[in-house]
Order: C-alpha cells, then sequence, then structure tokens
C-alpha cells in the first residue's frame, strides 16, 4: 500500500509533514467589520490542524479594505490584523500543521454582500457599506456593480499592498503564502481576455496580461527573502470559449516557475457567469495535471477530493503533488487522520490525547 499522501513534501526551507492540506475558505466572521480575526477563527484553524492537515491555508485575506469580498473578510493591511492572526498560527504550529495565507484583492468582485449573515446579494450600496470596486477594465461581472479601471498609480498601491501584507504575515509567524490569482478577483480579471480589455502594457498580449501578477510575484519574492514558499492560487481555465484557457496557464505557470514560485494551487472558473463547469469528483485534477507538466512546477489539485483513496491516488500516480482537500474538511476535520487509517499508514499525527481513540 502506497502512502504517498504521508510522504512529507519540502518547499524550500520548510517541510510539510504530509499532502493533505486545506485550501483557503472565506470564515465571514470577522467580529467588528475591522479585518481582525474573531475567537470562531482560532477554533475554527486549531481544530483543522489538530486533524492532522500538513499546510492550512487561511481564507483569502485582503490587502487592502476595498480588495475585501465582503465587509466580514480578514485583512492585512495593519497591524492590529497581524497580531490577531498571530495566536492562530501560533496554536496551528502546537499541532503540527504548517500555516499559509492566502493574500487577496477581489477586484470587481469586492464589496459584496458576505456568503450569510446580511440580507441580500451581490454587490452592497454605500447606505450597506459597500465601496467603489476596482480592476482592469470597466467591464463588470455579471450582476456586479461596474468597477474603476486601475491607472499606473493604482497598479502600483496594489503591488505595495501585497509587499507589505506579505511582511506582516512572516511577521505574524506564517510559513507560507499564496497569492490569490484565480476565481475572478483582481488578478485573475488582469489574467483574464474576459475582464481585460486594457490597450496598455498590462493587456492584449498573454506576457502583458501576466504582467501584474509576476510583478508582485517578484515584489512579494524581495520582501519575504528566499527561504519561504509562495505558491500562486490560479483558474486553469475560465471554462469559456472566448476565455483563459488550460495552454495558457501552463505558460503562466511556466513564467510563475522562472519568477520564484514554488507551487501551483490549480482551481478553475469564476470570472464570468454563467460558465460550463463540469462539476464531480475530482473534476479540476485534470487541470492541476497539465499546469503541472507544462510549468514543471509542482501542484495542488482541488475540488470535490473528498475521499482517502481518491486523494491517495491523485498523489502517488503523479497527477498532482498535494491535494486540498475543502468542504469535506469542514464536514470532518479528522479527514487527514481517517486518510492515514485507509492507507494503513500508522505514523499518523494522533494527538496523544486521542491516542486510546485510535487503538
Ligand atoms: C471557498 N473557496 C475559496 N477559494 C479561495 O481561493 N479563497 C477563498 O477564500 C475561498 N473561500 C471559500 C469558502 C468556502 C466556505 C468554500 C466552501 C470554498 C474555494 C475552496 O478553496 C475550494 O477550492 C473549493 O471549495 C473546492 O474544493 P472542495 O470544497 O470541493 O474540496
Amino acid at each position: 500500500m502506497t502512502h504517498a499522501l504521508f510522504t512529507p513534501i519540502t518547499l524550500r526551507s520548510l517541510e510539510i509533514r504530509n499532502r493533505i492540506w486545506v485550501p483557503p475558505m472565506c470564515q465571514y466572521s470577522v467580529d467588528t467589520l475591522d479585518g481582525v480575526p474573531a475567537p470562531w477563527h482560532l477554533m475554527h484553524y486549531g481544530s483543522l490542524a489538530r486533524g492532522g492537515a500538513g499546510a492550512i491555508i487561511v481564507e483569502a485575506t485582503g490587502v487592502v479594505p476595498e480588495g475585501r469580498i465582503s465587509p466580514t473578510d480578514l485583512g492585512l493591511w495593519n497591524d492590529a490584523q497581524r497580531d490577531a492572526l498571530a495566536p492562530i498560527v501560533d496554536l496551528a504550529h502546537s499541532q503540527g500543521a504548517a500555516m499559509g495565507i492566502q493574500l487577496a484583492h477581489a477586484g470587481r468582485k469586492a464589496s459584496t454582500h458576505p456568503e450569510w449573515g446580511t440580507e441580500g446579494s451581490g454587490s452592497l450600496t454605500p447606505e450597506e457599506g459597500g465601496w467603489e470596486t476596482v480592476g482592469p477594465s470597466e467591464t463588470p461581472f455579471p450582476g456586479l456593480a461596474a468597477p474603476r479601471a486601475l491607472d499606473a498609480a493604482g497598479i502600483d498601491v496594489v503591488v505595495r499592498a501585497f509587499v507589505a501584507s506579505a511582511r506582516r504575515a512572516v511577521e505574524a509567524g506564517f510559513d507560507l503564502i499564496e497569492l490569490h490569482g484565480a476565481h475572478g478577483y483582481l488578478l485573475h480579471e488582469f489574467l483574464s481576455p474576459l475582464s481585460n480589455h486594457r490597450e496598455d502594457e498590462y493587456g492584449g498580449s498573454l506576457e502583458n496580461r501576466s504582467r501584474l501578477l509576476l510583478e508582485i510575484v517578484d515584489a512579494v519574492r524581495a520582501e519575504i527573502g528566499d527561504g519561504m514558499p509562495l505558491l500562486v492560487r490560479l483558474s486553469g481555465t475560465d471554462w469559456l470559449e472566448d476565455g483563459l484557457r488550460v495552454d495558457e496557464v501552463g505558460q503562466v505557470g511556466a513564467w510563475l516557475k522562472e519568477h520564484g514560485v514554488d507551487l501551483l494551487d490549480i482551481s478553475s472558473g469564476g470570472n464570468q457567469s454563467p460558465a460550463p463547469i463540469p462539476v464531480g469528483p475530482g473534476y479540476q485534477v485534470p487541470l492541476a495535471t497539465a499546469v503541472r507538466a507544462a510549468s514543471g512546477l509542482p501542484t495542488g489539485a482541488v475540488g470535490m477530493i473528498d475521499e482517502p483513496f481518491q486523494a491517495e491516488q491523485i498523489v502517488a500516480t503523479g497527477l498532482a503533488d498535494v491535494v486540498l482537500v475543502g468542504r469535506e474538511m469542514l464536514r470532518d476535520p479528522n479527514f487527514p487522520l481517517r486518510a492515514a487509517h485507509a492507507v494503513r499508514y500508522d505514523a499518523a499525527p494522533i494527538p496523544p490525547q486521542y491516542a486510546r481513540a485510535h487503538r
């Protein structure tokens, strides 16, 4: 029986105990709408760490207030937010998990009603606490308010905000950083021809559409130093004829490798609605495999990977290097311990307090 899931993986100076990771999942749970985590976050991330995950990537965290999806998102644009994240990182470390954080700018999909907790959906009005959104162009996401197109000065502010948040992530003790380049948020909006209609050096060719992402990667790498892994989440395709294609994403991945990115977390879609997405077990795995081959980078596969043997097979057969298990980890934060039992891996990270239950 293979134990591919439980073979540690080393990215730069970080060794991660296994290959079952938790993808970023917004909790929409800040207490006072100031981007600062609440007790919920301590419990949530602590329980995921105790359940045996190798790495946990904290939910999309705004690098600027206007970069939040909703007012209930986490932020990392000030030191109070950093200082409140640090104990969450410490708790996860005490349970042996590596901690990452997804730094994000929601672009034209910012300023929306959170998934739950308030009345309504779609864009927030100013009366509801909404704000003006920004994007590569003025084209709105279907059903949302139109953004303002970023000018050169606005782009510079975004780059510097990612760098400042990355510095705070290091200070808070995070082990790795993931840049959110998927799901129709700002960096994906630049990459995709569906949302980027610019005529300057940030629009047009794939190289130009990738420029903002690569500038941020370079600037963040310069800030965090050589030891820390830097990941990028990409949508492997827009699932639409005129959208971003997987071969283009493979090329972007190859450039990201040249710029010092260590692993690509391959999701899909999110930049246009509706889109014909063939949702089903492991439906995004082929995208991770294709981008892995084209870029030469390790990849993470995500999306309806819910079963231990399914996860083991993905890693053991080289379809991806790690799996990210989202909703199944919400249903059962002990999924990694369950998977260890399924593949007969007897050195799973069972907390000593619970050891008798596993004898
Ligand atoms: C998500 N997802 C997500 N993705 C992301 O890149 N940043 C985020 O903050 C969030 N937030 C989020 C919240 C919740 C409640 C869910 C369920 C999902 C997408 C998530 O990371 C993952 O890609 C999908 O859930 C698909 O994987 P599973 O759940 O099928 O394993």
